[in-house]
Formats: C-alpha cells, structure tokens, sequence
C-alpha cells in the first residue's frame, strides 16, 4: 500500500446469515471494485466464510480480504481460536485488532499487542482499532488513545510501522445506538493526536507515513466531508458495508476526491 492512498473497509461484524449471502454481497462488491481505481478496498468477513471468499477474490493488489480478529498464537491447544498463520495460508491480506466490540468482550491491549505481533510476523496486515467509549466534556479521551497507543505499540520496531493500518472508532459514534456521529473536525483533531504521539514514541516521518482510517456511522452523506477535512485516509464502515449501493457510493466518493 502506498502512503496516501486511500483504504476503505468494510466489517460486516456478524452478517450476513448465510455463505450464499455473503458470497453474493463480496461479488457484488468485487464489481464496484473493479469501477474504482485510486483506491484501495477492504472486506473482513467473518471467519467461517472467509475461505470461499478468498477462492473468488481475484488477483487484485487493491482488493484485500479480511478476518475480523486472530488469536496471537499460531497452532496448538486453543479452541475455537485461528491464528496468523492459518489465515495468511488461506489468503487473507489484512485483520482487524482490537475492534470495540472485542474490547467489550474482553480483549486486553495486551492481547492486542500480541495478535500485532503475531499478524505482522505473517504479513497481515493489521488494523488496530483505537477510540475512547465516550466524551463528557473534558479532553481526558485523549490519554485513553495515548495509553492505547502505547500499550498496543509496545516492541514494535519502527520499521514495520509502514505495515500497521490504525482506525480510530469513538465507539460513542458507532452503530445504530450511537449517541451522534463525530464531526469532521474531531476526526482531525484525533488524527492530529495519533500522529503526534506515535512520533514521540517513533518519530516524524515514521508516524506520518502510518494510515489512520475513520469508523462509526459513516454512510454516504458524511463520507466526503470526512476524507476532505477529517485527516483521515479512509475508512472502516460498518452496517454501509452490507448495503452494496452505499458502500459503492462511499467508494466512489473516495475515489473522485
Ligand atoms: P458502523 O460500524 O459504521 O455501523 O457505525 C463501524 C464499526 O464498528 O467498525
């Protein structure tokens, strides 16, 4: 992936209800794909169809198929867990990390430092997902993104920050009961402070290389105003994921912009 330019991904969560849907849908998509070409497109499917999506994917370089989470370890005794290794033997280009509704269910940064490592060692690419749960009119959220950062961070070398996608979701804006969607202006000011604290903990050039993506509530109305003042360099979108005809569109916003 080259520096600026622009990822959009889809995280379908727990849908849709059948490998026949969701076959359908990444078709579907795969054709609006096809009609964008600047940017890059992502899907993280759940597991148990990401190996017949993968057959069907295609040889595009900017069409990327991803899980939705990964276990740090890569075999063994972990039921119900599938690893870097598995994934990556099945095609699978990027993971989501630490997504809020992972974190609700328990993940740690410390697990979430471990899956980094451990996706990086197979060349997936992570997506580590970072937000505050809300915002009560002090600026305290922004030392929760710092010790997010740091704790998730923690031994990666610089040299593979090139490969680390970050997503910042407030999970205060994301899905059907969120409070209010973010304004483009606090998009930029949080992704003005992910760079300024990964290049104090790195440095400049490093930091600004990094990709930071938007998620929570993006739909077709507020796309453009995101990429074009928000600082960002794309998304992650959620339920627009599943509609074929908004997630077309918000690529091709993307890609005229
Ligand atoms: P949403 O979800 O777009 O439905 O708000 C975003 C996400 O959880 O990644």
């Amino acid at each position: 992936m080259t520096e600026r330019t622009k990822l959009i991904i889809g995280n379908w969560k727990m849908n849709p209800k059948t490998s026949k849907e969701a076959l359908q849908l990444f078709k579907e998509i795969s054709v609006a794909q096809k009609k964008v070409r600047k940017i890059y497109v992502g899907i993280c499917a759940p597991t148990i169809y990401l190996s017949e999506l993968s057959k069907i994917k295609g040889k595009s370089t900017k069409f990327l198929l991803g899980a939705q989470n990964m276990f740090y370890e890569e075999s063994g005794a972990y039921t119900g867990e599938v690893g870097a290794l598995q994934l990556k033997n099945i095609g699978i280009d990027i993971v989501l990390i630490g997504h809020s509704e992972r974190r609700a269910l328990g993940e740690t940064d410390v697990d979430l430092n471990k899956k980094v490592k451990s996706a990086l060692k197979r060349a997936i690419t992570p997506i580590i997902c970072i937000g505050e749960n809300m915002r009560d009119g002090s600026v305290w959220y922004l030392s929760t993104i710092k010790t997010q950062l740091e704790n998730v961070f923690d031994g990666i070398p610089k040299s593979a920050l090139k490969n680390i996608v970050i997503a910042y979701e407030p999970v205060w804006a994301i899905g059907k009961d969120a409070v209010r969607e973010a304004t483009p202006e606090e998009s930029l000011e949080m992704s003005i402070f992910i760079k300024r604290t990964l290049s104090h903990m790195y440095d400049e050039k490093s930091a600004h290389a990094m990709k930071i993506l938007f998620g929570g509530s993006v739909n077709t109305q507020n796309a453009e105003s995101y990429l074009r003042h928000g600082g960002i360099d794309g998304f992650l979108v959620g339920r627009d994921s599943l509609v074929l005809k908004s997630f077309a569109k918000i690529l091709t916003i993307a890609d005229t912009l």
